[in-house]
């Protein structure tokens, strides 16, 4: 549905965007992930036919973006950063002024107005002036615009953003709601979210595409080891090499859980199970085994490794799929 080829954007000498390909597939949720300044912007920008790549090529439901850009602009809904709002209208004045202009027929303009407005939960602000809207507000109906003629492609940048607790759950869930019918790309600095909303995600930093994985697979991935936590009533400086001990155990380090004593991070090769051997050596010497868990690397700690650090050759090379 969407298919971007080696996309570079330059301004002037700094390189916003540089030698980015990915693909997204029919009603698929992509999520855009990294810091500020990664180029997610610039991205969405190219890809909603807003800007010209300096290099590269996209083709966008079909059409190439390039020659043939007001058919893919057609079929595609935009929420950029700034909502693009016209404040001295009404919310309802200025979604039917959207659907206009996108082409919604006359007889069907009103229900669409409706719909969207039901949906994205602001037809309770329907006569509000669109300055007078709080930032949340504002946020959702510019996602009201963005979804106006039922376009194929979503493209959302930072679609939670400003929106309290209840708001950005609401928005997650209609998001996911809208995957399936819809092909969305969406961006966010916010790691919970592309693991809540997201089928796959992007990062992205220093205009590079650093991953390209599931949320669940990168984690799994970037761990590269097995970690337990371990944590004993007894043992204390016998402990460490105890563990040490058990074949398959290649690491055994203090847990850096502050309040605990007695605790460690047992580490294995990946695919190896130690936690039979370990509770083994723990009783046979008689101290009690007070806990027992693995320690799954969180999707923070993924975001932190792959944007501070040199990464695997294996993840690196999904960067063209
Ligand atoms: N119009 C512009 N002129 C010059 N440089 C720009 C322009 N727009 C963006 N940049 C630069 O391009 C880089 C990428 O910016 P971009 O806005 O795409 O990042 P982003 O990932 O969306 O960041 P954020 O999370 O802060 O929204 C940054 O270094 C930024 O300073
Ligand atoms: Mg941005």
């Amino acid at each position: 549905m969407i298919e971007v080829q080696h996309i570079t954007k330059r301004y002037g000498r700094v390189t916003a965007v540089d030698d980015v390909s990915f693909r997204v597939e029919r009603g698929e949720i992509l999520g855009f992930l990294g810091p500020n300044g990664a180029g997610k912007t610039t991205t969405m920008r190219i890809l909603t036919g807003y800007m010209p790549p300096t290099e590269g090529r996209a083709n966008v439901a079909g059409f190439d973006l390039f020659n043939q850009p007001i058919e893919a602009k057609q079929r595609t809904g935009y929420l950029p950063e700034t909502p693009p709002l016209y404040p001295e209208m009404t919310v309802r004045e200025y979604l039917d002024f959207v659907a206009r202009i996108k082409g919604v027929p006359s007889r069907e303009r009103k229900d669409r107005v409706n719909a969207v407005m039901e949906r994205t939960r602001v037809a309770d602000m329907t006569d509000r002036h669109c300055s007078k809207l709080s930032k949340g507000y504002r946020q959702r109906v510019g996602l009201a615009q963005a979804l106006i003629h039922n376009p194929e492609v979503l493209i959302l940048d930072e679609p939670t953003a400003g929106l309290d607790p209840k708001q950005i759950m609401e928005t997650r869930d209609l998001i996911r709601g809208l995957g399936g019918d819809h092909t969305i790309v969406l961006s966010t600095h916010i790691l919970p979210e592309v693991a809540q909303t997201c089928q796959r995600v992007i990062i992205i930093n220093k205009g590079r595409v650093v991953a390209v994985d599931t949320p669940e697979a990168l984690t799994a991935r970037l761990k590269g080891a097995e970690t337990m936590f371990v944590q004993l009533d007894a043992g204390g400086e016998d402990a460490a090499p105890a563990l040490a001990a058990i074949p398959g155990v290649t690491r055994v380090g203090p847990a850096d859980e502050r309040t605990t004593h007695g605790a460690f991070e047992v580490e294995s090769d990946r695919g190896t199970d130690v936690r039979r051997e370990i509770a083994r050596a723990v009783v046979t010497r008689g101290w009690g085994l007070l806990e027992l868990r693995p320690m799954r690397m969180s999707l923070e700690e993924v975001f932190l490794q792959v944007t501070t650090e040199e990464i695997p050759e294996e993840t690196r090379s999904e960067q063209h799929p």
